[in-house]
């Protein structure tokens, strides 16, 4: 799997040839003007949740490239409003089987609202099963005992965790959900961008690496394999 980190929550990960494209937050983004987002490639967004920082760009990429998006109810139906026509609605719990693997929706412990205020749902994780490897994408989400039944229940591979504390986790409790997905190979997310959410990156790794963990965190345009 090739991923691609666009800032903040945006990730690109190639799976079995498809392009998915979670929480896309580039235009807005200060950190990301090196990205241009009419050149992001997706064939699947999606979306955990409402907030401006996960669906800034979501409307003008699923216009640009067809993208299925994958969202929970209310934000399919204010997508739909919007004019974007290639929607799978789900809910936390669900999960659908595509051509790439299979999406599981579960529990982030959250809030959720769309950018002008109306209602977005509850937020939502991701849990991506494909025949090239496993991952977690948490979304923004407090450390939750919820996240013991993925570690229970399904193998991990690596997943992506938000460290940026405040609004979400930080790097503390983000160690103790290392423990409760049983995987140990962390990519960082939620910080820097704003200054609620600014994280020293050595000492983040240094704690990772001292409890046997590893904590990796991009740069904004790089790609790594996995
Ligand atoms: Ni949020
Ligand atoms: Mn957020």
């Amino acid at each position: 799997m090739n991923i691609t980190y666009y800032g903040h929550s945006c990730f690109g990960v190639e799976v079995n040839g498809k392009h998915l494209l979670f929480d896309p937050f580039i235009s807005p983004n200060e950190l990301a003007n090196t990205i241009d987002v009419n050149t992001v490639k997706a064939d699947y967004i999606l979306i955990s949740h409402g907030h401006q920082d996960h669906i800034a760009d979501a409307e003008s990429i699923a216009k640009r490239t067809g993208a299925k998006v994958i969202c929970n109810w209310e934000i399919n139906v204010w997508l739909e409003k919007k004019g974007v026509e290639n929607i799978r609605p789900m809910n936390i719990g669900g999960k659908v089987k595509l051509d790439f693997g299979n999406v599981k929706c579960v529990v982030a412990q959250h809030s959720s609202s769309l950018p002008d205020g109306s209602y977005g749902g509850n937020p939502m994780g991701f849990v991506i099963e494909s025949t090239e490897g496993n991952f977690y994408y948490a979304g923004d989400t407090a450390l939750t005992y919820d996240m013991k039944l993925i570690g229970d229940y399904r193998s991990i591979n690596f997943a992506f965790l938000p460290i940026g504390d405040n609004f979400t986790m930080g790097v503390d409790n983000a160690m103790i959900a290392c423990d409760f997905i049983k995987c140990n190979d962390i990519i960082g997310m939620h910080y820097d961008t704003f200054g609620y959410i600014v994280i020293d990156h050595e000492l983040a790794v240094s704690k990772f690496m001292q409890a046997g963990k590893k904590l990796t965190l991009l740069e904004i345009g790089s790609t790594i394999k996995k």
